[in-house]
């Protein structure tokens, strides 16, 4: 590493003594209490954009949030990941919100918007475009590409929540104790303002049978 790379480097560490020296001048227990117990109301599934962090947008503080991140924020059935971290959030921590955010200017989108190869990633951003195919009409219908571009984020993230409900873990904890509500949102990266999209589900009610599980 050269001097500049090291020195980058090492300023994060500053940085964090100056942070705990803050933080310990606001509030003289503030790690004390923090130690003690985990207990977030709030589940975020974001996208890993170093432009979005949870608990900055949100003015949340450490210990209001837990946090989950990935490419364009996705829910994948198959993502042991994702799974454990909805399992833990759900079950154990017990939260009353799980919140799927977007945001415009997503990377992950634009990319699964054209024909371009970048590797492995292909196939992670593979279930975004079968996002616009299932809503291929509509965002066909829209000529300005930046509008459509928008519009593909707002349904992602739609299609996310809509994914939420139908994992067994949602379903059980809807059944068990008539929770989480979750909901998407998209974030702004121009503004800093988040837009709720109002889809906000707390029962399986509006899904289809086939994804309605039955639960004892
Ligand atoms: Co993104």
């Amino acid at each position: 590493m050269n001097n500049r790379v090291i020195e980058e480097y090492k300023q994060l560490l500053l940085q964090n003594k100056a942070w705990v020296e803050q933080k310990t001048l606001e509030d003289a227990d503030f790690f004390k209490k923090l130690s003690k117990i985990q207990s977030p109301k709030f589940l975020w599934i974001g996208c890993s954009d170093s432009r979005v962090p949870a608990n900055e947008i949100t003015g949340t503080k450490p210990g209001e949030v837990f946090v989950h991140r990935n490419i364009a924020n996705m829910v994948v059935n198959t993502d042991m990941n994702l799974l454990s971290v909805l399992d833990y959030a759900v079950n154990v921590l017990t939260v009353e919100h799980v919140i799927v955010c977007g945001h415009y200017g997503c990377g992950g989108v634009r990319a699964a918007m054209g024909q371009q190869q970048y590797g492995l990633i292909d196939n992670w951003i593979r279930d975004i475009k079968d996002v616009y195919r299932t809503h291929y009409e509509e965002l066909e219908a829209i000529a300005d590409l930046t509008a459509r571009e928008n519009r593909l984020v707002e349904l992602n993230v739609i299609e996310q929540v809509y994914d939420l409900s139908k994992t067994s873990i949602i379903q059980s904890a809807w059944k068990k104790r008539g929770g989480p509500y979750i909901h998407g949102w998209v974030y702004n990266l121009e503004t800093g303002l988040i837009n709720d999209l109002n889809v906000t589900y707390h029962s399986n009610s509006e899904l289809p049978a086939f994804y309605r599980l039955m639960i004892d």
